[in-house]
Parts: structure tokens; sequence; C-alpha cells
């Protein structure tokens, strides 16, 4: 396969970007090269998000028009990979005739060997669960630093969801709850420190349920794993390591010593994204959250004693079946009341083979959208009001490269997650990958900006 180049399209969520990576390390070391750009690959994998109906529309309008990028090159190869080849499998292929091979979401290390098929002239789909731990062991991205980098990385640390929240359709695109070997999570941190990276992002579809079934089933040495307040308290100590972050945290796991992590560990970042997506307990119950709006707010109270400048970003839903103004007036008040300070949301869409698709009690679409726009505008002036406290404050920002905005800005995050723009960042030759202090000079709905505070002399 030497001197082919790739690309990868990616959708959906940090675990399907993470997952691109681990497929795109997979490539290289089996001789393939990254493509510029598409135009220039011979080999194109999408990897598929089904989250939502448009999602999973998005592979289906992408691949029409990939008939067009196939013929203008022969030999080349479409692949896709993701929530949507798992939900669909082999369907994909009848379905589309220009299309090489289906991979699903555990068998990521198939791709070569299936690439290398589909050069041959096979079409093949592998979509076949995998309960081991060897889906964990794969080839560790090479990140290249120092310079030019982010010097920030993913780790898995559980994949798959047990929830089946009535919403959700995660559970059949991922497969059952798995968590990976605190030895091996630790190994793969410790190598990203001594490769020059700074902060992590640890991953799971419920990551604060890293653990629970060995912990519950007394069987926690054995299988390796612990409770994930303990796995931060172990990564905490690793010299080196500034930032540690994790997504998403499931309210039902949001123990006291996760809440205590936050006092205690210098590492973990004063931000925590927690999903909560109704204010309503009637609603909630529906979506079978199993937590009702009071045991959010007191996890929220709990995080603010252990750390009064936390940052809480949540995800909602508006248009659940059955929503009735009432309940949706009640998730105004939670935003309010938990005081978030940014939050994704959306309009409810059923999705095939969960509970709800199935419950009728449909919310009207432009009622559906009225409430998003709502909710939007009011987490529009919180997010500002947010961002407005913090004019003044000093920040450290880990520099990612240059700004959206241009005008020989930079921008980073700060360790609360927002996004600081920095002027004459440019001009005094900040490189990605450094940790700067600045103070902030103004807040915008989506941003901070600040100007780097040097040291003197
Ligand atoms: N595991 C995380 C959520 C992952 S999915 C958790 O439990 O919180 C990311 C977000 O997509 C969810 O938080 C939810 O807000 C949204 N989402 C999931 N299914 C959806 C659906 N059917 N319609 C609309 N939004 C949905
Ligand atoms: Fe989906 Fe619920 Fe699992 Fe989150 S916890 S991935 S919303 S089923
Ligand atoms: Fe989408 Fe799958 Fe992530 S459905 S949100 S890519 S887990």
């Amino acid at each position: 396969m030497n001197s082919k180049h790739f690309a990868i399209r990616t959708y959906g969520c940090q675990m399907n970007v993470h997952d691109s990576e681990k497929v795109s390390t997979l490539l290289e070391d089996s001789g393939l090269i990254a493509a510029a750009s598409e135009s220039e690959a011979d080999v194109l994998v999408i990897n598929t998000c089904s989250i939502r109906d448009k999602a999973e529309h998005q592979l289906y309008s992408d691949l029409g028009r990939l008939r067009e990028w196939k013929a203008e090159k022969p030999g080349r190869i479409v692949g896709v990979g993701g929530c949507v080849a798992q939900q669909v499998g082999d369907k994909l292929l009848s379905r589309f005739s220009h299309l090489d091979f289906v991979f699903g979401t555990h068998n990521l290390r198939r791709v070569p060997a299936m690439l290398a098929g589909a050069l041959e002239g096979n079409r093949a789909a592998w979509v076949a669960e995998d309960k081991s731990q060897a889906r964990f062991d794969l080839p560790m991205r090479r990140p290249q630093v120092p310079t030019g980098i982010r010097r920030k990385a993913f780790v898995t640390v559980m994949e798959g969801c047990d929830m089946f929240c009535s919403f959700c359709i995660v559970p059949s695109t991922r497969g059952r709850e798995i968590s990976r070997r605190a030895s091996e999570i630790e190994a793969e941190v410790h190598a990203l420190v001594d490769s020059g990276i700074l902060e992590i992002t640890l991953l799971g579809q419920t990551v604060n349920a890293y653990g629970r079934h060995d912990v519950r089933r007394g069987n926690a040495v054995a299988a390796g794993t612990m409770p994930f307040a303990e796995l931060l308290t172990r990564l905490n100590d690793i010299p080196g390591l500034e930032r540690i972050r994790y997504t998403s945290p499931h309210p039902l796991f949001f123990d006291d010593d996760l809440i205590r992590a936050h006092q205690e560990l210098g590492g973990l970042c004063p931000h925590v994204h927690l999903p909560v997506q109704s204010g309503s307990d009637r609603i909630l119950e529906a979506m079978r959250r199993r937590y009702t709006r009071d045991h959010y707010l007191g996890i929220v109270e709990g995080l603010r004693q252990a750390r009064p400048d936390l940052a809480l970003t949540s995800d909602l839903i508006v248009g659940f079946p059955g929503e009735t103004d009432a309940d949706f007036e009640q998730t105004l008040d939670l935003v309010r009341d938990a005081g978030l300070i940014d939050s994704f949301s959306f309009k409810y869409s059923p999705r095939p083979g969960t509970a709800a698709a199935e419950m009728g009690e449909e919310i009207p679409a432009e009622l559906a959208q009225e409430r998003l726009m709502r909710l939007q505008d009011l987490q529009r002036e919180q997010t500002l009001a947010y961002h407005q406290s913090r004019v003044g404050q000093e920040a450290l920002v880990l520099i990612d490269g240059a700004s959206r905005h241009g005008g020989g800005q930079i921008s980073g995050r700060d360790p609360h997650h927002r996004v600081v723009n920095l002027d004459a960042g440019a001009d005094l030759g900040l490189e990605p990958g450094t940790i700067v202090a600045a103070r902030i000079l103004e807040a915008t709905p989506h941003s901070l900006l600040g100007t780097p505070l040097l040291p003197a002399g």
C-alpha cells in the first residue's frame, strides 16, 4: 500500500475524533501517508455519527457526492466507520455500490486489512462487537512535539454505555460498557507526557462510570480498574502533566470522591461538562436519566464548595415527547439555578430502536424550535455575563494556534476551557503548546480577549 495517501472525515463527539486519530496511526503504520487534502487522497475514511437524524443523513449525502470523487481518479477507495456504520452495517454496502468497506466502532484494528482487501476488489463490512480488552490495544499516536503542535491529547478510559437513556442510540452503536486497565491508562499518559503533552482529556461515554462494574462485583483488583476518582488521583501524580480534563461524566456516578477530587487535585481543571438534558423531573424520568433535578443541583452545590471558580457546562434537549410548557420552564430555571456558563442544546430527534421513538406525544417542530431559541437566548446572556465577570482577571492560556479572527491574534484555552484570544500574540512569537499568563481585557459572547503578561526583563 506504499505511497497511497489517505484522508479521514470525522463527525460526532470527541470519542469519534480520537477514533479517527487511532485509525490514522494504524494507516500510517501500514505505510500510508496522510494527504494534505481530500482531493489529494487515494483513500477516504468517513467516521460517522448517528446521535441525531441529521447526523446520520449527513453520511448519505456525503456518500452521494463521493461518487464523483471516486470517478475522478481510478482506484480510489471509500471506507465508512463509526456509529452509523455500527448501526446500519453491511446494508450500507448494498445501498451504495461505490462504497468499499464498512467497519464498526469495535473494529478499528481491522481497517488496514479491510483496505488491503478493498484494493484487491473485495468489499467487506465488519461490525462485530468485541468485549475484550484487546480493542484498547492500539498503537499510540506519535505526537509530533515540541513545535507546531497543540500539546494536548485524548486518552480512552472506558467505552460503551449501559445506561439506555430512552432517547439515545449510543448503547446500540457503542455496545456494552468496558473499562480499560488503569496500568495501561497510566502507561499511556506517562508516554504522552514524556513526548511533551501538557494536557490530557480522559474519554468515555459515561467516563465517571469507570470501573464501576468491577468495583460493584468486588473484582476491581483482578480487573485492574478502580473508582474514577482514584484513577484521577493517580494521574494527577504524574510529574509534568499540567492539566487533566474528562468528558462526559454522568450525574448518577458523580460521587463525593469525585467532588473532593476537584478540591484536592491541582492538575484537575476547574471545568466540568455535566449533561443534565432537562430540568423537569417528569421528563428526566421519561428520559430514564435516573436522577432528579435536586440531585443534579446538589452535585453542583458540592462542586462549587470544592472549587468556587468552577465553570459548569451542560447538554440539554428540548421537545422531548410530552414536554409541556411547564417542563420547559423548569429547564430554563435549571440553566439559571445551576449557573451554566455554556451549553450545547438540541431539539429531540427520534432514533431507531430507542424507547422514546415509540412514545408518541410528539412535540410540533415549530414549538421545539421556539423553545430551542429561547433556551439559547438565555444561555447567550449567561455566557456573556460569565465572560464579563472574568474581565480584569489573570488566566493561564495554553496556546492552540492562530485565532479564527486573524489579525495577528493567537488563540488558546484557559483552565476553565474558555477560548482566550491574545492580542499581539503573533508578534511575540508565542508558539502553539506554550502556556502563557494573560490579563483578560474584554468579553464577547463566544470568547475572551486578553493580553499576554510577559515576565519583567
Ligand atoms: N453520554 C453523555 C451524552 C452523549 S450524547 C451523557 O449521558 O450525558 C451527546 C448529547 O447529545 C447528549 O448529552 C444529548 O444532549 C444529545 N442527544 C443524544 N441523543 C439525542 C437525541 N435523540 N435527540 C437530540 N439530542 C440527543
Ligand atoms: Fe446516551 Fe444516556 Fe449513555 Fe449518555 S448515558 S451515552 S445519553 S444512553
Ligand atoms: Fe455520535 Fe457516536 Fe459520538 S453517535 S456523538 S459519534 S458516540
